[in-house]
């Protein structure tokens, strides 16, 4: 099988040395991609800037969501199966700075900064989903099954994976997570903390039985 992964957080400039970002360290796409490539797929990964080692696959360096929607769509047809587990920041800076914002000195100005919306890879993509395996992940904070059927729904996925990121053992950074796979057609089934190898190679394993 063709697997297509992202990874990571996307970085949304202000000025050339600022930028919007979270906290997404790409160990759990990471995961999904080095554990996919064990089990003999192929699997290119599009990464966001992180600052662990890729496994053995091809890579494709980006750092903003416009970014990784443009690699996104440029390897959809190539993919069997695409796997979105980047932290994709949902808003960007309106304007980006070609200077950078000075400080005025002795005053004590702050500038205010407008956003604006990012694109939706996953919405973006599903008119070309056909028959391949589309799946998500949902990070949540308060309601996590009830927020991650939504975006499942939404998205048009066929499986969303959801993560309670204000869990400090597990969701962001660390190197374990606890999630919910929801499937589409089926029953939420929620996992006990395990690495974020092992949540990859369930997430890897119902792809292949789902292919
Ligand atoms: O990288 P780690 O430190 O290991 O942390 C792992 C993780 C917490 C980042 C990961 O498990 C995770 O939850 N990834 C998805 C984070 C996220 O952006 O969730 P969301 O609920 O905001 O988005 C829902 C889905 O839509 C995601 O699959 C996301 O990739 C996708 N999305 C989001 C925004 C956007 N503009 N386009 C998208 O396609």
């Amino acid at each position: 099988m063709k697997l297509l992964v992202t990874a990571g957080p996307t970085r949304e400039p202000l000025d050339p040395v600022r930028f919007l970002s979270n906290r997404s360290s790409g160990k759990m796409g990471y995961a999904v991609a080095g554990v996919a490539r064990q089990r003999g797929h192929e699997v290119i990964l599009i990464s966001g800037p992180v600052s662990i080692e890729p496994p053995d696959v091809k890579v494709i360096q980006i750092m903003t969501a416009e970014e990784m929607l443009n690699a996104v769509e440029k390897n959809i047809e190539w993919c069997d199966a695409l796997v979105m587990a980047a932290a994709v920041a949902d808003w960007r800076p309106a304007m980006i700075s070609k200077s950078k914002i000075k400080k005025k000195n002795g005053s004590d100005f702050a500038p205010t900064v407008h956003l604006e919306r990012t694109p939706d890879i996953l919405k973006r993509v599903s008119a070309r989903k056909g028959n391949r395996v589309f799946v998500g992940f949902a990070a949540e904070t308060e309601n996590l099954e009830e927020e991650a059927k939504r975006k499942l729904l939404e998205k048009g996925l066929d499986l969303i994976v959801a993560n309670d990121v204000s869990a400090t053992d597990a969701g962001f950074e660390v190197d374990d997570n606890r999630v919910v796979l929801l499937p589409r057609d089926g029953e939420p089934e929620p996992l006990p903390l395990m690495s974020k190898m092992q949540v990859a190679e369930r997430i890897v394993a119902w792809i292949e039985a789902r292919r």
